[in-house]
């Protein structure tokens, strides 16, 4: 039996399990800005090393970097984002509360009224969503500057730099990992549209011609990533955009949608062909020359980008939401996600049959033993049934229980959280039998 969670299930089990928390929970927190418990921040780590993984250090044709958030203001005047980084915005006349325009059903009129109260609309107005802030002691408009709305720019910006410090040949890539910040009119849906996020993306610089079977390539790339974690392929799809939705730098975006259970098919990750638009206004505003020398034609390009890019926190939302699942074993209710090993937080458990007194000095040597190898918990409260329930739920791979047969025969049981399968194990051997389970983790 497989399920997918209502939404206000999920929410719960994400704060009473130690996923996600509220932001700033104890003032009322937040709206837009949430924060990660030990088992969320094992599992938003855990999928950042594996794209870094795949991005980076897998390929050759790939370097990273790790820019400051709040850059020079010149670079959101060249990359468009100060004049037309804005969604619309309507507010209530009544209520006053406000609203993305484009997120409320206008009537057959074209009037547009409140969702929440049924009052009527202002017109659009255009909001622009970067978080603005003053660089230095002096707040006036010469020291505003932005929390960046993306991080692709940094990749524009340290393009010169990179290929002089590493001598890359086209095509080449520059990926990072970090956070974004865009003050959404209505952020909501639990952690799918954030105030503050993190986002995962690549800047592919490509010889100018070659861009749309580089793009090509890159969608599939991606979509195949999607599919190594483990999300189940019926509940991903690709979405060409239409030409009037197309972002101002873009001429071909192909978002990866999955289907949520709150909001149906939604965008998890945007690959664009940003063509030379970045590189160019670049140019154009700082002054300096950013191209690439081909040795063997003699001439000097400006290279086209195709970018591939993901937020975190969304692909942990899908992650945990794909990972779900609700079952029944004999006549019991088990809830349980099932992650890749790989991304699960905690990879194993050690479980002391009971708390009794002769047991508990075996079950510290087997954690003591584990700790260094994997993330662990140690758990010996209430019965183990329970405990393994426990485990079940945050996708625990591994249970590793200690029995009174142990204090004979040096050995444990090693639980399987999927087939639920049980074997005996050596404590000499356990590393090495859990390594050969637990591979890549
Ligand atoms: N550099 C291109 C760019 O930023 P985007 O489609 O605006 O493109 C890329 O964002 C990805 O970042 C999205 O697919 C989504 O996963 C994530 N993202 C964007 N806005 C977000 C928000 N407000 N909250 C959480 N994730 C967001």
């Amino acid at each position: 039996m497989n399920s997918k969670p209502s939404m206000d299930t999920f929410v719960s089990l994400c704060k009473r399990r130690g996923f996600v928390f509220q932001g700033s929970e104890i003032y009322g927190g937040i709206g837009g800005f949430w924060d990660y418990g030990p088992l969320g921040v094992e599992l938003k780590n855990n999928i950042k090393r594996n794209w870094w993984r795949s991005m980076v250090q897998e390929r050759d044709d790939v370097v990273g970097i790790d820019a400051a958030i709040i850059m020079n203001p010149r670079v959101w005047v060249a990359s468009g984002h100060v004049d037309t980084f804005a969604d619309p915005m309507s507010d209530c006349l009544q209520c006053k509360r406000r609203w993305r325009t484009d997120d409320v059903q206008a009537d057959a009129e074209g009037r547009r009224r409140c969702p929440e109260c049924g009052g009527e609309l202002t017109e659009a107005r255009m909001f622009n969503l970067m978080f603005k802030t003053y660089v230095g002691p002096v707040e006036d408009e010469a020291s505003v500057a932005y929390l960046r709305p993306e991080t692709a720019q940094a990749m524009f910006v340290n393009f010169e730099n990179v290929l002089t410090t590493t001598r890359r040949k086209l095509p080449f890539g520059i990926a990072q990992v970090g956070r974004s910040f865009r003050n959404e009119i209505t952020p909501g849906n639990f952690i799918f549209r954030d105030r503050e996020f993190e986002q995962m993306e690549m800047e592919y610089f490509v010889m100018p011609g070659t861009d749309e079977e580089w793009h090509d390539r890159w969608i599939e790339t991606r979509l195949n990533w999607w599919l190594s974690l483990g999300i189940r392929k019926e509940n991903l799809r690709l979405r060409e955009h239409a030409k009037e939705e197309l972002s101002h730098y873009s001429k071909r975006t192909v978002d990866i949608e999955y289907d949520f259970p709150f909001a149906g098919f939604a965008e998890i990750e945007g690959i664009a062909n940003r063509t030379d638009f970045d590189l160019r206004q670049h140019a154009k505003h700082s002054g300096r020359t950013l191209e690439y020398f081909d040795e063997s034609t003699g001439q000097h390009v400006v290279p086209y980008v195709i970018e591939p890019a993901m937020g975190v926190d969304r692909c942990l939302l899908t992650v945990l939401i794909d990972a779900y699942a609700e079952e029944e074993v004999r006549g019991e209710k088990r809830v349980v996600l099932r992650f890749k090993p790989e991304l699960a937080p905690i990879k194993v458990a050690v479980l002391p049959l009971s708390r009794n007194e002769q047991l508990t000095p075996t079950a510290r040597r087997v954690w003591d033993l584990l700790r260094p190898h994997f993330m662990t918990q140690y758990d010996d409260a209430q019965s183990i049934g329970r405990r393994y329930r426990r485990q079940d739920e945050i996708g625990t791979p591994f249970c590793v229980t200690i029995d009174f047969q142990t204090l004979e025969d040096d050995a444990v049981t090693i639980r399987d959280r999927d087939e639920m399968t049980q074997v005996r194990v050596p404590i000499a051997n356990l590393v090495s039998a859990l390594r050969e389970k637990l591979p890549g983790c």
